[in-house]
């Protein structure tokens, strides 16, 4: 028996050394961690539980059967973060450059087949060349199989992907399903094609890093939520975003213990600027009304005039939507509407109640807007709203103009409870632009239009630039003094905790995509 447990132990630290010492050894080099290392740092200390270990390829093309390694480029098993169980698959670079050949994908679905089954998330840490080249199409079939898998789970359990190398060609399109993606500056890239095709079919010239880089989708595509300086901060966040989420859908995200106190934030009742056209940070109000430091704010470079992310209020995981006032006025554009009405989706999917911060001056106008498509665009935060059943609270603090005020959260589209804040206008539009249509006539032949208009403008000030109107026909539910925005909303959310919504029976809804 001790020669075969010596087998046994031999084998294992074949597995463990991947690709071999020097490929490792290029591995850290390149400031990188290894597969295994990257699950060391993920998974709690001793936790962890390898599946398929021995796996090897069965491919025969190209000499390929006398090179072989156990595991086959990716090391997946399940164990505890936070001591709750999750799944994780992490590619090794050091086997032929984590490439997917057929039985690496296969240890990547017999994972989320588990992961699925037993309702926990799952995590990909990503680092791979793409399909098997050795392999053709018997990988690229590998990948599909992923995919239609990714599919199946999403809003099943959390999945969450972490890029820590190359992710190229078909390989970008798992991460793209999944709910989260966190890349890690310098050391990854997703693309589509990369720069060497890039030139040949457009004659752009761009490296990896302009083209595909964590910066890059973190500011200009939106592709991921997360861009972390090193790996270990990308593992920290991972951490950090799985602590907000529930297991799976059935499930509700674990509520953390809390101690009341004074509730009360006086600080918020001298915040607001006294010139309504003043911008101010919706971070500094998101962090009075939230536990403190619990604010994790997702898509932070992406359409920065909103914010997006999750918070605790008394200890419960909230997730938390709001314009920003900071950035272009707070206004809806499509890519703020995409951004915030996937999270919203997120949200529902898993039971996580809704928080909107509102001060909004309406959609952004412009040709560049309209054609790329904002109708099709602010229409899926609206939808991704109206649809949402988890508790849904709405907190208007200054502008609430046009459509964009029904848009967000409002209570005709299914919100449960709507507060302003005395300094809220709710209306069609500012008093000035109003004005100028509605008594453009008087303005016109007065003997001095600009006093009239002035006159005018306070006059449809005087009537909608509060949030009055909207209380006397219920669409705001209270009016609160700002100070104690944090208790109300605290009791809001407990008295919510047991809403049912059902929706009506349908296959599934047609956003417009
Ligand atoms: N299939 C099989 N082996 C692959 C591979 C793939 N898709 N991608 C990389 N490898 C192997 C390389 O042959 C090399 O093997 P070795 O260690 O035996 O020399 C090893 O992985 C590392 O690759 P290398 O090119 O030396 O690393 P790099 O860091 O310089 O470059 C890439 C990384 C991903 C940019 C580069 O390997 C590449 O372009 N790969 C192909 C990408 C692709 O077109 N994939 C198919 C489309 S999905």
């Amino acid at each position: 028996m001790d020669k075969k447990i010596a087998i046994l132990q031999d084998k294992i630290n074949q597995a463990h050394l991947g690709g071999g010492q020097l490929r490792i050894d290029s591995q850290h080099k390149k400031g990188k961690l290894t597969a295994r290392e990257r699950i060391h740092f993920l998974m709690d200390e001793g936790s962890f539980e390898e599946i398929g270990m021995f796996v090897t390829h069965r491919s025969t093309d190209f000499g390929m059967e006398t090179e072989k390694y156990l595991g086959d480029g990716v090391v997946t098993g399940y164990g505890t973060i936070n001591g709750r169980l999750t799944y994780v698959f992490s590619q090794d670079f050091t086997v032929f450059g984590g490439s997917l050949s057929e039985t690496h994908a296969e240890k990547i679905c017999k994972l989320m087949d588990m992961a699925m089954k037993n309702g926990a998330p799952l995590i990909g840490l990503n680092d791979s060349g793409g399909a098997r080249i050795q392999e053709g199409v018997v990988s690229l079939g590998g990948y599909a199989d992923i995919f239609y898998k990714n599919v199946q789970a999403s809003g099943v359990i959390p999945q969450l992907s972490a890029i820590m190398g190359p992710c190229a060609g078909g390989a970008v399109y798992s991460p793209a399903i999944t709910d989260f993606i966190l890349m890690v500056e310098n050391t990854s890239y997703m693309f589509v094609t990369g720069p060497n095709v890039v030139k040949t079919v457009t004659h752009e010239e761009v490296t990896s890093e302009e083209l595909g880089g964590a910066n890059t989708h973190a500011t200009k595509s939106g592709v991921t939520h997360f861009a972390c300086t090193n790996e270990i901060e990308a593992i920290n966040h991972v951490k950090k975003l799985l602590s907000f989420m529930p297991q799976n859908c059935e499930e509700l995200a674990e509520h953390l213990p809390y101690e009341p106190g004074d509730e009360s934030r006086t600080v918020l009742n001298t915040f607001m600027p006294q010139n309504a056209s003043q911008p101010y940070d919706i971070r500094d109000i998101i962090a009075e009304v939230t536990d403190e430091e619990s604010f994790l704010e997702v898509h932070k470079s992406f359409a920065e005039n909103i914010v997006v992310g999750f918070a605790r209020l008394a200890g419960r995981s909230i997730g938390v939507v709001a314009n920003q006032p900071a950035y272009l006025a707070g206004v809806l554009d499509s890519n703020s509407s995409t951004k915030a009405a996937r999270f919203v989706r997120f949200c529902d999917c898993f039971n996580i109640p809704l928080l909107v911060f509102e001060d909004v001056p309406g959609f952004l106008p412009g040709t560049d807007q309209e054609w790329n498509g904002i109708i099709a665009n602010g229409a899926k935060l609206l939808y991704a709203f109206s649809e949402a059943t988890v508790p849904r609270i709405t907190v208007i603090t200054r502008k609430a103009y046009g459509g964009a005020y029904d848009v967000m959260n409002s209570k005709h589209i299914g919100a449960d409870l709507n507060f302003a804040w005395p300094s809220a206008e709710i209306a069609v539009m500012g008093a000035k632009g109003a004005a100028e249509i509605i008594f453009k006539r008087e303005i016109n032949s007065a003997n001095d239009p600009q006093e009239k208009w002035l006159e005018k403008e306070k006059l449809y000030s005087d009537i909608f630039a509060n949030p009055y109107r909207a209380a006397e026909r219920g669409f705001i539910d209270e009016v609160i003094e700002p100070a104690q925005t944090r208790a109300k909303l605290i009791r809001a959310f407990k008295m919510l905790e047991n809403k049912v919504v059902n929706n009506p029976r349908k296959k599934h809804g047609n956003i417009p995509l």
